[in-house]
């Protein structure tokens, strides 16, 4: 199993979804507060502007415009300004002014003002360390003239912008915690308990992959999610398959050394018997009594092989020149008597050509081959039945011919005969005879193709190149 950093409460993907929303809702709302802080300015300064406005109209109607310094310095506190002076036409009139305004530090006009020239003042403000006398610029909002200027200190509108902003602060902070947290549930929900559903699962799959129960079921969604719902149950559901057939292969495996084992043991019993055939003095037996020994000693050789090397591999060939006319006898004899008097077997490769391979696997092979045949014909019988192996040689490599007159290859078994366990439901076979002949042949460089398949009969060919020359 693979090893599952643990989840820490913040590394999740719940986590980082928590985070980001925070730090974006936040984002959002500095970007709102921006233009309403330098909003409250404009509008904290044209409230003033319209105070000093009226206070200017009062000074005027004082009789003979005269205000004695007491009630202008009422005024003017009261309209929170130092000086106010309007302009009429191009005559500057100075309406109204204080003891002691101070010297004017700088300048604004609100006049035609976008919303973000007036930004950076307005941070400006917030960050003032010492208190200055500035002087604003606006349009009179009552009309007395074009213009009206006011002087007044910045430290009461810095206070009011101060107040104003925590204010704003606070109700920013609950309104990013309920946007927060509504996307936070909302992609909790959509994306990040799906992604942990499958996450989790793999976890818990990955821990018995064998177990069908453990296989996610997929949703009804389309989407991505769904997507990898699906293609991780077709994941699991083929990897289950092979596992299973894994399985099987190897407990067959097994099967396979515990019979080569004994039946090895058998058929050394049966080799000392037979030996002692020998001595007896029957034609009969003395014709196939060495015969009997060959093929014993074939079969202990070749389950020795099997006991020592492994369990599915084949040894490597050990390749020499061989007669292929003599092997092909010698594959007929040991067949002869399945055969039977019904079933010619027709030997018709010319004496003179050479195979060049391993001896006893060629005879596996073609023992295989040629008991197919003949258990094909016995399934349907008929007069004239006989299997014809021929052969020719072409630029180093040997082409072999198996013609048999039975009924066919079976069409539910043809595109995977060569694949183990693939075998007729009828056959009683245990479809590995093609496969074990299919496979020694490539380990020699060749292969094996149906060239031709009816109710008339089936046409193996066989191609065994020879080694390169050194
Ligand atoms: N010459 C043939 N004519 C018709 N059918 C054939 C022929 N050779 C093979 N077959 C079909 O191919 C199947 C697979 O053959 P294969 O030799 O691999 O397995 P098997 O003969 O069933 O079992 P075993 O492993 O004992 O040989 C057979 O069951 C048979 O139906
Ligand atoms: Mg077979």
């Amino acid at each position: 199993m693979v090893d599952v950093p643990k989840r820490l409460p913040l590394a999740g993907l719940s986590g980082k979804v928590l985070l980001l929303t925070i730090v974006f809702v936040m984002l959002g709302e500095i970007l709102i507060f921006l233009p309403s802080i330098a909003n409250f300015r404009v509008q904290w300064l044209k409230t003033h502007i319209a105070q000093a406005e009226i206070a200017a109209l009062a000074a005027e109607a004082a009789p003979g415009q005269i205000v004695d310094a007491d009630l202008r310095s009422t005024i003017l506190r009261g309209a929170g300004v130092e000086a106010v002076s309007v302009m009429r036409g191009d005559k500057r009139q100075l309406v109204l002014r204080g003891d002691h305004p101070g010297m004017v530090e700088e300048t604004f006009d609100l006049r035609g003002g976008q919303y973000y020239t007036t930004v950076l003042p307005a941070l400006n403000v917030m960050f003032l360390q010492s208190d200055r006398l500035i002087s604003v610029i606006d349009k009179p909002p009552a009309m007395t003239g074009n213009t009206i200027e006011i002087a007044l200190h910045e430290w009461p509108l810095r206070d009011a912008m101060l107040s104003y902003g925590l204010r704003i602060l606070g109700l920013s902070i609950v309104l990013s915690f309920i946007v927060a947290g509504l996307i936070f549930a909302a992609l909790n929900r959509v994306l990040v308990k799906p992604m942990r559903r499958i996450s989790d699962n793999m976890m818990h799959f990955a821990d018995r992959p064998e177990d069908p129960a453990r296989v996610i079921s997929p949703t009804m969604r389309s989407d991505e999610i769904g997507i990898a719902e699906h293609e991780l149950n077709a994941m699991q559901v083929q990897l289950q398959g092979l596992l299973q057939q894994k399985t099987r292969l190897a407990a067959l495996g097994l099967a396979v050394s515990k019979v080569s084992h004994d039946l090895r043991n058998m058929l050394t019993s049966a080799q000392l018997i037979s030996d002692r055939l020998g001595s007896v003095k029957d034609p009969t037996v003395q014709r196939f009594a060495p015969k009997l020994i060959t093929s014993l000693d074939r079969a202990i050789l070749f389950l020795n092989q099997t006991l020592t090397y492994g369990r599915a591999q084949e040894l490597p060939p050990r390749r020499e020149i061989l007669m292929l006319h003599d092997i092909i006898e010698d594959v007929f004899e040991t067949l002869r008597f399945q055969a039977g008097d019904a079933i010619a077997l027709v030997d018709d490769v010319p004496r003179t050509i050479k195979a060049d391979a391993d001896r006893e696997q060629l005879i596996r092979i073609l023992t295989n081959l040629t008991r197919n045949a003949i258990q094909a014909i016995e399934a349907r019988p008929a007069t004239g039945d006989e299997i014809r192996i021929s052969a020719a040689r072409e630029a180093g490599v040997l082409h072999i011919t198996i013609k048999d007159s039975g009924p066919g290859i079976p069409p539910v078994i043809r595109n995977k005969m060569f694949e183990a366990f693939q075998t007729a439901a009828r056959s009683g076979g245990t479809g590995l005879g093609l496969a074990i002949s299919a496979e020694l042949l490539k380990a020699h460089g060749g292969s094996i193709r149906v060239a031709e398949t009816s109710e008339k009969g089936t046409i193996l060919e066989l191609t065994l190149p020879d080694r390169p020359a050194p």
